[in-house]
């Protein structure tokens, strides 16, 4: 195997304003050593997949004290990161060993030299496609289960709306809350990811927010009785009619609010006041909040997808080149489902 090789990075050229663009990040290519230096700790790995998640673009700007809170902002001039799945190359780390796959933390290039390691072992026997460890086996499908399950208090019967609904975490909301017998609703952003959500992941009801000029209106005709639980991922005008439309005593869980991210002035919600007149819970979460339930979100998960019980729809795109649109196009809602990159299609088991 050559020691050397060209290795292609994602680099932010600059602080983002507005919504990110293509144009905010380039590719370029530097030399690296493919071995790990003795008594470093580090793992060397050959990123497979990357996944393409809506916070990127947040840490793509200039950081604020409130997004310190989230995680640290990405630098100019330096690769971009996130979550990807890789193969072990080389390993000063006696917790991993040539050959592994493992999922977590990697910057966005085709090797990853990872100090410090915040990855996972994958276990290969598990029948699923590698992809899936950026999305449902992965972060994604925790913050999904725990967001649902911790922070809405689900009851069979309840009534559930999803935002951004089609998309990598609204999917697994609407099939966990079907799963506990809710009466699940979801908003989309156009008629094919309606289609999905009513006839490939079980929706009782959706709709297409861009064809709706009254959201209030939509969600009196989809939820007659009131809304029990809202999934909350987009924010903004959305929220707002949900508040209009939440029971007394009903529950948000905030996930995201992807349409207010790269705003400059924030969209005003008028109808706070009915947290207080319904008595509603209304929470914000991270995932890392719940990373100590992985293991029972497993013990959920895993049977769920063997029975076929759970739908999964990725979208994948192949070539670190394409990673820039892969990911702007999330802000423009181009993805359908889950938005992940393939790096290297050699590796894919
Ligand atoms: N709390 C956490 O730990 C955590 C972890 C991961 C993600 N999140 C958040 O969860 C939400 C969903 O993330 P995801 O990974 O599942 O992404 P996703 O839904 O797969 O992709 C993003 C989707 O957001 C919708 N969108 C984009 N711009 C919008 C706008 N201006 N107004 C309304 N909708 C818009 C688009 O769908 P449409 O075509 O339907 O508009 C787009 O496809 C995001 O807000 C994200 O930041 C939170």
């Amino acid at each position: 195997m050559e020691t050397t090789v060209r290795n292609k990075q994602v680099i932010l050229r600059d602080y983002v304003k507005g919504v990110p663009k293509q144009s905010d990040l380039m590719i370029v290519s530097n030399t690296l050593e493919l071995k790990v230096k003795p008594g470093s700790s580090e793992v060397l790995v050959k990123n497979i997949y990357l996944s393409c998640d809506p916070y990127m673009g947040i840490l793509m700007r200039e950081p604020t004290p409130s997004t310190l809170a989230l995680l640290d902002a990405f630098v100019p001039g330096k690769p971009i990161g996130g979550i990807g799945v890789s193969k072990v190359i080389d390993s000063d780390d006696p917790a991993f060993i040539k050959g592994d796959f493992v999922w977590g933390m990697v910057d966005w290039e085709e090797y990853s030299t990872i100090k410090m390691p915040m990855i996972f072992k994958i276990d290969v026997t598990i029948n699923v496609p590698l992809s899936y460890y950026t999305g449902i086996l992965g972060t994604l499908g925790l913050t999904a289960y725990a967001g649902f399950h911790e922070i809405c208090s689900p009851k069979k019967g309840e009534t559930v709306f999803v935002s951004a609904a089609s998309g990598a975490i609204g999917q697994l909301v609407g099939q966990f809350a079907k799963l506990m017998g809710c009466y699940v609703v979801g908003s989309a952003g156009s008629t094919q990811k309606v289609d999905l959500l009513l006839n490939k992941f079980g929706f009782d009801d959706a709709f297409n927010y861009k064809e709706e000029p009254d959201f209030d209106s939509a969600l009196k005709r989809c939820f007659p009785n009131g809304i029990d639980i809202y999934f909350e991922n987009v924010g903004g005008k959305m929220l707002d009619a949900v508040l209009l439309n939440m029971n007394i005593c009903g529950r948000i869980a905030v996930c995201g609010m992807i349409s207010q991210y790269h705003l400059e002035t924030r969209d005003i919600v008028n109808n706070l006041p009915n947290i207080m007149f319904k008595r509603i819970k209304m929470q914000g979460f991270l995932f890392m909040d719940f990373h100590d339930q992985l293991e029972k979100f497993y013990e959920f998960v895993h049977p769920l997808l063997k029975e076929g019980k759970l739908k999964y729809v990725e979208d994948i795109v192949n070539g670190l080149d394409n990673g820039p649109a892969a990911l702007v196009g999330l802000y423009h809602g181009q993805n359908i489902g889950k938005q992940v990159l393939l790096v290297d299609a050699h590796m894919v088991l």
